[in-house]
């Protein structure tokens, strides 16, 4: 079976072309490296099923070759314009994404491809506006440009389903985090200050509260979504029912790490930072068949990752 990831160079992605491998899938595996690197894909590339090309998923010219010579079975469409801050701060580099969906879609549902798998996400949400946050069942309050184009992408998977028979799944990922996360996201960033015993920024006083879903459990669950068919054509909370305030992460960061950090308190953010994030996971509890790995533990595998690239 093979398998096109796009923004294989990224840290969810790159961990997914692994676990693939690992099952014995083909992968090929394409990205522009706005945000990925090179080094993501050491492993994959140790692999004889695993070969990578460097294109941009929103230029049809670029990525409709890849159809037409690869002849995928399956695509996981994870290329995107990501971090909160750098979406807030260039909204037209966000938009332009639905072109890439738009191009993914048509050539998927040209070229015959099984199903096709979307990285949407938990700011389809919005600010809250009911606990825990149900796939089928919460309103979505999206409004700025990364949430709306997220939701925009469900709605073109959904229409394309309808329209001409494209299986699809979705997952809405709540953070995860884990080895090879960029240092847009707040565990990474934390990790990356404490080792180096700078302050932990938080925003606000850092009551708003998120749940942390460790990346092995985001892949396995995913993995096994495309291993069941009962998923086709399905919305999935991809995260932890764990909820934790944002300053008791950063003191946790802190203790773990043995840091002499403090913890700073930046004025809120105008935007684009939710009150607080809960999903309903009886899905994703189905697809993993295990619990899910806890925090600490999760949090200690990643420091101990970083310590090797980050020095006093
Ligand atoms: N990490 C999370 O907690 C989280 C939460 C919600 C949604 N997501 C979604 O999951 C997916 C993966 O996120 P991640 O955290 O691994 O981020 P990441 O930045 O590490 O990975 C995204 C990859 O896509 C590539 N890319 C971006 N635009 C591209 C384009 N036009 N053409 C080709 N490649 C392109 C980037 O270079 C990068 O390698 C994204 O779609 C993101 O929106 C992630």
């Amino acid at each position: 079976m093979k398998v096109l990831i796009t923004g294989v160079a990224g840290f969810i992605p790159s961990h997914l072309a692994e676990g693939l491998l690992e099952q014995g899938f083909e992968v090929l595996g394409v990205d522009n490296f706005a945000t990925g690197f090179a080094n993501n894909m050491v492993q994959c590339q140790l692999n004889p099923n695993f070969r990578f090309e460097e294109l941009n998923v929103n230029e049809l010219a670029q990525i409709a070759p890849v159809f037409n010579q690869f002849q995928p079975d399956y695509v996981f469409h994870y290329a995107a314009f990501v971090g909160v801050k750098r979406t807030l701060e260039s909204p037209l580099s966000v938009l332009s994404d639905i072109r890439g969906i738009e191009n993914i879609l048509e050539l998927s549902s040209k070229a015959g491809v099984k199903r096709v798998f979307f990285s949407s996400s938990s700011e389809v949400y919005g600010e809250p506006v009911e606990f825990p946050q149900n796939e089928d069942t919460t309103p979505l309050n999206s409004k700025l440009p990364y949430a709306v184009v997220k939701n925009l992408g469900e709605v073109y998977l959904k229409t394309f389903q309808k329209e001409y028979g494209l299986n699809y799944t979705i997952f809405r990922f709540f953070n995860t985090y884990g080895p090879r996360q960029s240092g847009d996201f707040v565990i990474s960033k934390f990790i990356k200050a404490a080792l180096q015993n700078k302050p932990l920024t938080v925003y606000g006083k850092g009551d708003q509260t998120r749940t942390f879903c460790y990346i092995s459990d985001n892949i396995t669950a995913t993995i096994k979504a495309l291993q069941n068919e009962d998923f086709a054509n399905k919305i999935i909370n991809i995260g932890s029912n764990s909820e934790l305030k944002i300053l008791d992460l950063a003191k946790k960061v802190i203790l773990l790490t043995n840091s002499k950090s403090v913890v700073e308190h930046l004025p809120p953010l105008k935007e684009g930072d939710m009150t607080r994030r809960l999903p309903t996971i009886d899905n994703m509890r189905k697809l993993l068949g295990k619990d899910l790995k806890v925090l600490d533990e999760g949090l200690s595998e990643t420091i101990e990752y970083f310590s090797a690239y980050v020095e006093d």
